[in-house]
């Protein structure tokens, strides 16, 4: 059992429970303030336990028990002791028993929105990780597998709607004005899958009928008047069931499908069996107050929760430092459904973008952990970059190592050999070697091993005996608590291109192990031989991004740009022009400032890849979406100065504007249009061009860029029109900003949702009066304290979104983080550990910053007594 102290749980004192659950009733009485919930647990001792051995089940503060019982007979109160962690039966029967306990809850005042709470009227659920425990005493951890009933209470005025796992049951009316619902879920489960939901929603329905012919019924819950916003998650939903039938021939199991969407929630969503609960930001949409982005995102999430069901729910974790078993595997699924719903390149462009930003800097930093890792102070702090994208790009390796069909046949597998059960990942490599017959055991350490690797690959050409060379070395830089790395198993995607821009092939190869396309490097070093080659070939390296690593070659600038012209893989035309720009900037912040001709040379291929008939708008739009200032610090690495960058950036934009401001005026508005709004990729990808397009005139200061975005924000007739011209004007700080950031609070904000987007507007302004603009919004009466939604989208998109602000030279960026990080932590932990992170990137700074960024940390430390959750955070962040 967890005490207050700070304890550290461990990968390897994993143990079996000594008591199954067989099964779990739950009688639950919703009623304001006090809900009353009785727990009747069918228990039985395992075969090694010996008699007698105390029965310790999982609690929490939020629990009052009000009576116990086994067999039906009270406990006496030496039998047993209840805590604030837990509840210890002291000698429980020898043989199968029915344990019965009787708890209030007190819902509204949860505002830690773990376990069970109230949202806006709604009552709810959360249970992943830990919140079961919140709501009844019980073995909270996945490994336990039960089959659970629920039987709910309330009246009927305050919650008509009455929804749990599983299947309906039995419902009904009760005398005064109460009514009730018994929901039976005939798949055995971990109590983190458990949800309930009662209150007044407002619904759609439609159904799904599946390949052999099941036809399931889908709803979606949500308040009332939101109904209208609620069909392009239906119809994410049914996109999504088809697309697991025809790519992994996964069926859905149950009758019935729903989603609740509330307006408190910590994360994005959750995978409940049968019943996922939903943050609203990623349910509700309509063409005035959603973004292209948000359209993308609930697609994303819906399919990412629905995928769960089978990579989570009929498969789940034996413990949770498996997480990434369910969450990797499922992040790929979700990547690879909205590829083929969209675009596999322009999607696979953007999922690297978001490793590169979110990941790369926690795994290169103090917070660095490997997606499998074997120790943890608070699991909810693992739901990291790392467990979930690093994650997935580890499975993707592993599609790419077995190739496509040999990744369906392990997949085929895993399902055939888990089912049911809470597994690991060691298992889930077993499956893979077993299917292909590969030897994984040295992939697997990707797991076990945290940090990006380093890759640098140098090529050399002779003549004499075409012969072409590749000198390969990976570098494997220490991260806290692993001293000792080992080099990993990349695979590199590759080509190479001939003179002529045509691809080259070659005769034999020695030195590592190559597939076609694939080399397979494994060691610090290698040299690759290619025989038979007539001339000297510019290479493409990971193509499509095929490893996480960081990348280095001996490529000239000329090379690069030959390869944004020729290069087969779209991943790496983008990368090529995206290196060319990271390099000028790179050299101009050291003092080595960029010569016209290198700017010409970009510009031109920039405006090659504009007038090319063949690549979409969204691609073309990523093309001209040159490194930001957060990817230029990542790459400096060490004494960064993020205002040195910010200007130097913009001047290279300028430069560019300077030569390309026609094309873009022209790509401008041949992409303008007045049709009526759809989500496809289509429209969104020409409103993304439209848009980058406005915003790199506008930043580059090109003449009537600033009063072209003006009028587009005027006349706007959607939010992604509207909100990317006022992203124009606020990242470029024009002298209209601050009036177009009045009139859009003034006039569109009454929705939520679209306060989050002003919010995030004001948080990511380059200007030095948005630390005191902060502050007076958080400290106005009417602000939402306690609602995640509203403190994320401006204290996080502030820390990870506003390097030059939050990384202020005098600290007022620092301290008001840190400051607002200790005052949420009282209400949140979760919300207030998830802001910290933003520090992790404080050792990078140049002295003063680092100083003043050490100096807040500190202060927040001593201001007294912090949650596990954010002690944790904060004591990896100062230490690592
Ligand atoms: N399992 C959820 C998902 O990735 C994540 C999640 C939802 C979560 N709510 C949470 C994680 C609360 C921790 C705490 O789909
Ligand atoms: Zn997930």
């Amino acid at each position: 059992m967890r005490g207050e102290n700070e304890e550290t749980i461990f990968l390897k004192d994993y143990a079996e429970t000594p008591y199954a659950i067989e099964k779990i009733e739950l009688d639950v009485r919703i009623a304001p303030e006090t809900s009353i919930i009785r727990t009747f647990l069918t228990l039985a001792p395992r075969a090694a336990t010996a008699p007698g051995t105390p029965l310790v089940l999982d609690g929490a503060e939020t629990l009052t028990l009000r009576s116990i019982a086994i067999d039906g007979l009270p406990l006496a109160l030496t039998a047993y002791e209840a805590t604030a962690d837990g509840l210890t039966v002291h000698q429980p029967p020898t043989k199968r028993f029915v344990l019965e306990t009787e708890v209030a809850v007190e819902p509204e005042k949860n505002i830690k929105l773990m376990g069970f709470y109230r949202s806006s009227g709604t009552w709810c659920t959360q249970c992943e990780p830990e919140g079961f425990r919140r709501i009844t005493y019980y073995y909270d951890r996945p490994d336990v597998l039960s089959l659970f009933k629920v039987r709910m209470q309330a009246d009927k005025m305050l919650a008509p709607v009455l929804l749990a796992n599983g299947n309906l049951v039995e419902q009904g009316d009760l005398t005064n004005g109460q009514h009730f619902a018994v929901w039976e879920d005939p798949f055995p489960k971990p109590a983190y899958l458990f949800a309930m939901v009662a209150g007044d929603l407002g619904s759609i329905h439609d159904s799904f009928t599946t390949s052999s012919g099941r036809k399931v019924a889908l709803g979606i819950y949500c308040t009332h008047g939101k109904e209208d916003e609620c069909f392009y998650a239906m119809d994410s939903l049914k996109r999504s069931m088809a697309w697991d039938e025809r790519r992994f021939g996964r069926e859905y199991d149950l009758d019935i499908f729903n989603i609740v969407a509330v307006s408190d929630f910590n994360f994005g969503a959750m995978e409940n069996k049968g019943l996922n609960i939903f943050n609203d930001k990623l349910v509700f949409a309509k063409p005035e107050t959603a973004t292209d982005a948000d359209y993308i995102n609930i697609e994303s999430v819906i399919a990412h929760e629905y995928f769960h069901n089978w990579t989570g729910d009929r498969i789940t974790c034996r413990d949770w430092f498996q997480l990434c078993l369910k969450e990797g595997l499922t992040v790929y699924r979700d990547q690879e459904f909205s590829m083929d719903e969209r675009s596999r390149p322009v999607n696979r462009i953007e999922d690297v973008r978001q490793l590169r930003q979110t990941q790369f800097p926690e795994d290169g930093g103090p917070l660095a952990h490997p997606p499998r890792p074997d120790r943890y102070k608070e699991i909810n702090n693992f739901y990291t970059a790392t467990v979930y994208e690093k994650g997935a790009e580890v499975v993707r390796m592993l599609a790419t190592l077995l190739g496509e069909a040999g990744f369906r046949k392990a997949m085929d597998l895993y399902f055939e050999r888990h089912d049911g059960e809470a597994t690991t990942i060691e298992a889930f490599i077993k499956v893979f070697e077993d299917a292909s017959g590969q030897d994984l055991q040295h992939f697997q350490q990707w797991y076990l091993q945290a940090g990006t690797p380093e890759l640098d690959i140098t090529d050399r050409y002779d003549a004499a005996s075409q012969t072409y060379t590749l000198e390969l070395t990976q570098t494997n830089p220490p991260t806290p608590g692993q001293a000792d790395m080992q080099p990993l198993v990349l695979p590199i995607q590759f080509g190479l291109i001939g003179p002529n821009g045509s691809p080259m092939s070659w005769g034999a190869v020695s030195g590592a192990e190559v597939r076609d396309d694939l080399i397979v490097f494994d060691k610090a070093k290698a040299t690759v031989t290619f025989s038979g080659v007539p001339n000297k070939p510019v290479p493409s390296l990971l193509r499509g991004f095929s490893a996480p690593v960081k990348l280095t070659t001996n490529a000239t600038d000329a090379d690069q740009l030959f390869l944004a012209r020729h290069d087969g893989d779209p991943f790496n035309r983008w990368q090529a022009l995206q290196d060319v720009a990271m390099k000028l900037v790179v050299d101009a912040v050291a003092g080595k400032p960029w010569t016209d001709a290198q700017v010409g040379a970009l510009g031109d291929a920039l405006e090659d890849t504009l007038n090319s008939k063949e690549l979409d708008p969204a691609y073309k739009a990523l093309a001209i979406t040159l490194p930001n200032d957060l990817a230029v610090a990542r790459e400096i690495a060490s004494n960064v100065d993020p205002d040195r960058i910010h200007s130097i950036r913009k001047q290279l934009l300028a430069a560019v504007v300077g030569r390309l401001a026609p094309t873009l005026e022209k790509v401008y508005l041949t992409n303008d249009s007045r049709l009526a709004y759809s989500p496809d990729f289509q429209q969104t990808g020409r409103r993304s061009m439209k848009n980058t397009a406005l915003q790199v005139l506008v930043l580059g200061s090109a003449e009537g860029a600033a009063t072209l975005a003006r009028e587009q924000y005027d006349r706007a007739l959607n939010m992604t029109d509207r909100l990317a011209a006022l992203y124009a004007v606020v990242w470029a700080w024009t002298p209209d900003a601050e009036a177009l950031v009045e009139d859009f609070r003034a006039r569109f904000t009454a929705d939520p949702l679209v306060l989050d987007k002003w919010l995030t507007v004001v948080a990511t302004a380059p200007e030095p009066d948005v630390v005191d603009r902060m502050k007076a919004i958080l400290a106005a009466p009417d602000f939402p304290q306690n609602n995640p939604n509203r403190l994320r989208a401006l204290t996080a998109t502030f820390g990870m979104n506003n390097p030059t602000q939050f990384g202020r030279a005098d600290g007022a960026g620092f301290r008001f983080l840190a400051e607002f990080v200790g005052d949420v932590d009282k209400r949140n932990p979760q919300v207030a550990a998830r802001v910290l992170t933003a520090f992790r990137v404080w050792r990078s700074y140049e002295s003063v910053r680092r100083t003043e960024a050490e100096k807040a940390l500190k202060s927040l430390q001593e201001s007294g007594s912090l949650s596990r959750n954010t002690a944790d955070i904060l004591e990896r962040t100062l230490s690592g």
